[in-house]
């Protein structure tokens, strides 16, 4: 049966890591799938959570099925996380969060119960978005639109397209925003902004579904958590997809969560027997030891205290290298102002290359990007700075 299905391409995001371990240059640069790592190159496992694991390993005594919302000492404090503690859908127990495999389970588990609740709904999703949200939610049968995002002559989001384009979305439909770090272009909703996502929202009758991967990688944990804490008090209802891969560096662990914000206790409480019910349909219960490592840490106020502090270095760290590198460019090259990369944040930029551009800085210089140009900031250190610097520069003279 399966001479059917014929041989798909390399993933567009995945299949750049096994393309970088196979080049035996030592200059080569891996800024392709995002992943934190060090100067040295490394994606460490962060102190606090190596000590969380320590923890668990003593203290845990069984591998029996865990609940199949996860831990519920993991979900509350994800929904401190997420929310804030004083936030009001909390006090009024309109929110239920469930762990699920990384962000995209949480992703995926988000479309099977939309296709459950409103099979025609649509969900419009940022142009561009990230590669992987297009198959995540369109595999499960889901309609997907685009709205305008990011323009790539200004750099800049083109809030007035993106809000023009919001005032079409049917009632009903929903709208998929990135929290903070959007990916792939690092441009994010001001406050002012996502208070005017929220008043469309309201005229329109469509439901915002955030995803949010990179919570403290932006600004700071609350800081990015503007949005979803905005809408989760405006709105009667929000999903949130979380990911725990990028700021507790569990990534391998497949660690995240949903919570959807309901319109009161009583839907919530019905609606938290279908997530269940989606969940068991597709892979039972969640992973659970990425999850036991954020409860630890979550309600242990010297690993917390400890984890904010790794976490807020590695976000100073993306910063910096932000600015090296808009410093390096404009030091060997006139032709384009990079200093939009300093402006964004998270950990992705576009260079604004084309591909002709960004297959030639893999095949001479052995730097991996996505074809769209999407640098991964945090692969790059002080020492290769100077390298793909020069190599970008290279690359537009050569085109000019
Ligand atoms: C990325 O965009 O590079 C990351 O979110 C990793 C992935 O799974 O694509």
């Amino acid at each position: 049966m399966f001479e059917t299905l014929p041989q798909l391409p390399a993933d567009p995001i995945l299949g750049l890591s096994v393309a970088f371990q196979q080049d035996n240059n030592p200059d080569k640069v891996d800024l392709g799938v995002g992943v934190y790592k060090d100067d040295a190159g490394r994606t460490p496992i962060m102190a606090a959570v190596h000590a969380a694991e320590q923890r668990r390993l003593e203290q845990e005594d069984s591998k029996a099925y865990t609940n199949p919302a996860g831990y519920p000492g993991a979900n509350a404090g994800v929904n401190e996380l997420v929310f804030g503690a004083d936030h009001p859908a909390l006090a009024a127990e309109r929110v239920r969060t469930i762990q699920t495999p990384g962000g995209c389970g949480a992703l995926r588990v988000a479309a099977e119960l939309i296709r459950r609740a409103r099979p025609e709904a649509t969900i419009w999703v940022s142009s561009p978005t990230w590669a992987n949200h297009v198959p995540l939610l369109g595999n499960a049968g889901i309609a997907l639109q685009e709205y305008p995002y990011y323009d790539h002559t200004s750099h800049s989001i083109d809030f007035d397209a993106m809000l023009a384009s919001l005032r079409q979305v049917a009632k009903g439909d929903l709208v998929l925003l990135h929290a903070c770090c959007h990916n792939p272009s690092g441009a994010d909703l001001t406050q002012v902004q996502w208070q005017a996502v929220a008043d469309v929202a309201r005229e329109r009758e469509f439901t915002p579904f955030i995803d949010m991967a990179y919570q403290g990688f932006g600004e700071g944990l609350d800081q990015d958590a503007y949005g979803v804490r905005l809408l989760a008090q405006t709105q009667p209802e929000l999903l949130v997809a979380s990911s725990f891969s990028k700021n507790f560096g569990l990534y391998r662990e497949r660690a995240g969560s949903l919570s959807l914000v309901l319109a009161d206790r009583e839907r919530a409480d019905a609606i938290h027997t279908q997530m269940l019910n989606v969940t068991r349909g597709l892979y039972s219960m969640p992973p659970a030891h990425g999850a036991a490592l954020v409860d630890i840490i979550l309600h242990d106020s010297a690993l917390s205290t400890q984890w904010r502090t790794e976490l807020d270095s590695m976000r100073a760290r993306i910063q910096g290298l932000r600015e090296q590198l808009v410093d390096a460019l404009s030091q060997r090259q006139q032709t384009r102002d990079f200093g939009f990369i300093a402006r964004e944040r998270g950990m992705f930029s576009f260079l604004g290359l084309s591909v002709g551009q960004v297959h030639a800085l893999r095949a001479r210089y052995s730097i991996y990007m996505t074809d769209n140009s999407r640098i991964n900031i945090a692969g790059l250190n002080p020492e290769t700075i100077a390298y793909v610097a020069d190599a970008i520069a290279e690359v537009l003279a050569q085109d000019s």
